[in-house]
């Protein structure tokens, strides 16, 4: 009979206690500690055993290879991951629910042309499996599929048959029999995960795991659980909405600033190779309120399309609310109106929106959202040609932004004829060559003299 151990573990960090602990020690949560049940097994039945004897070696002795890059056959997901799945990695993909973790790794699975792909799936049968698969164009013959749970026989199908490619779905739904606590719970996470990072790097499989992420957004388990995986990628988005942004936010082989955008269809995610088109709303004509802005998100340019409606405020105090922008930076832009160039925004309702259910976090957008909300305001629509980059600053200055030549040029490209940016990020380029007139300006109230005319 195995004996059974007790021990507290901090569902945040993984640091363990042998009793219940109100704060944890090591990364300082409150309340974070579960108890859970250890079984020692005293049969190996979860070891695999060693194929190759590890030495140290000298580093100037040790030789590498390129690695060896795998094709996903998705452009976007190619981008997100620097290149294609490099083999022997394990890449972690986490997201809210219903956003289209699975949809996205099955359609991966079905669309690679001769790879060999395990698709294990704790959360849906066979045959839920098989009609998402219908809806999905692009049948790859060889894509087995298991419903499993227990990791022992996940691993032990997976040395079998020798897949190429190894889907987990979800790491949170599996369990190995060595640890008594439920699946899910801290112990059981670690513990798949390790056997999956043995599997991996032993037999130089790329695995991607499915992972649920918590109420405040951050992926559901222990840290440990990221600094084990070399991937760690958000599949994110508004579940109203059809896009979708795939990002990295931990990347062993390749950058952290590309991004993928997906579109959600009735026959699976489309990639978006040009999302500049689909987040501009199209309008025939110009309405007030409107403007648009030359962002970057990640490494990518964008044109992104904020919408303000300011209006007097009829009970009490004024409303400030936005949707994929920050509530306090846009009431320290509200500030900055008031204050350096004199509007009086004080008893008035602003409303602000990012169009497509995006959110924002690049600052070159602030110009874009002042000129929305002055043009609200004084209900004068903006010219449907002109496009903003700038970050604004406390005195209503217009402060340079990164990448401008991209942002420049994107608006180029989708037929913008001017541009308003910082006077500095204009000396600092030569844009004579392009076609759109770029002006630069060092106060937004230079700016707003010249498109609202007024002195
Ligand atoms: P799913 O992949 O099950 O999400 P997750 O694994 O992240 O929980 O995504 C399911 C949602 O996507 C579901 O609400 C239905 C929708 N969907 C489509 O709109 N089109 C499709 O072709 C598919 C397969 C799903
Ligand atoms: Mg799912």
């Amino acid at each position: 009979m195995a004996k059974a151990k007790t021990t507290y573990v901090c569902s945040n960090c993984g640091a363990q206690s042998a009793k219940w602990v109100g704060k944890c020690t090591v990364c300082g949560e409150w309340n974070t500690f579960e108890e859970e049940v250890l079984r020692e097994s005293k049969t190996s039945s979860g070891k695999i055993i060693r194929k190759t004897q590890s030495k140290p070696q000298k580093i100037n002795e040790i030789t590498y290879e390129k690695e060896q890059r795998l094709d996903t056959g998705s452009i976007e997901f190619n981008r997100v991951l620097g290149g294609g799945l490099v083999s022997g990695s394990i890449v972690l993909i986490g997201g809210e629910p219903g956003i289209g973790k699975s949809t996205l790794m099955l359609q991966v699975a079905l669309q690679l042309p001769k790879e060999k792909v395990l698709y294990v799936s704790g959360e849906e049968s066979l045959q839920q499996i098989k009609l998402r698969g219908e809806r999905i164009s692009g049948v790859n013959a060889d894509t087995l599929i298991l419903s499993e749970t227990r990791m022992e026989q996940i691993l032990a199908t997976a040395e079998e048959i020798e897949p190429d490619i190894l889907v987990i779905d979800s790491i949170q739904t599996m369990f190995t029999e060595r640890v008594e606590s439920s699946p899910g719970s801290v112990s059981q996470i670690r513990e798949c995960a390790t056997d999956i990072m043995r599997y991996a790097k032993e037999n130089n499989v790329p695995v991607i795991l499915i992972g649920h992420i918590t109420k405040d957004g951050s992926l559901a388990g222990p840290k440990v659980l990221e600094h084990i995986v070399d991937t760690v990628l958000q599949f994110e988005g508004d579940r109203n909405h059809v896009y979708r942004i795939l990002r990295s936010t931990k990347n062993r082989f390749g950058s952290t600033s590309e991004l993928g955008i997906f579109e959600m269809q009735n026959t699976g995610l489309r990639e978006v190779s040009n999302p500049s088109e689909l987040l501009l709303s199209h309008r025939d004509e110009a309405m007030s309120g409107v403007s648009v802005s030359a962002g970057i998100e990640g490494a990518r340019p964008f044109l992104i399309e904020v919408q303000a409606l300011v209006s007097t405020a009829a009970y009490g105090a004024p409303q400030r609310a936005s949707t994929g922008f920050d509530t306090r930076r846009l009431n320290m832009l509200l500030a900055v109106l008031e204050k350096r160039a004199g509007f009086r925004l004080a008893t008035k309702d602003v409303f602000l929106n990012i169009a497509g259910g995006l959110k924002v976090n690049d600052p070159g957008i602030d110009l874009a959202v002042l000129c929305s909300v002055l043009s609200s305001d004084l209900d004068i629509a903006l010219p449907s040609d002109v496009c903003f980059a700038g970050e604004v600053g406390l005195s209503g200055e217009i402060r340079p932004v990164q990448r401008i030549d991209q942002r420049v040029k994107e608006a180029e490209k989708l037929g913008f004829k001017k541009i308003y940016i910082s006077k500095y990020n204009k000396k600092s380029s030569d844009f004579s060559k392009l076609k759109i007139q770029v002006l630069g300006a060092g106060k937004v109230s230079e700016v707003f003299r010249i498109i609202f005319k007024e002195d």
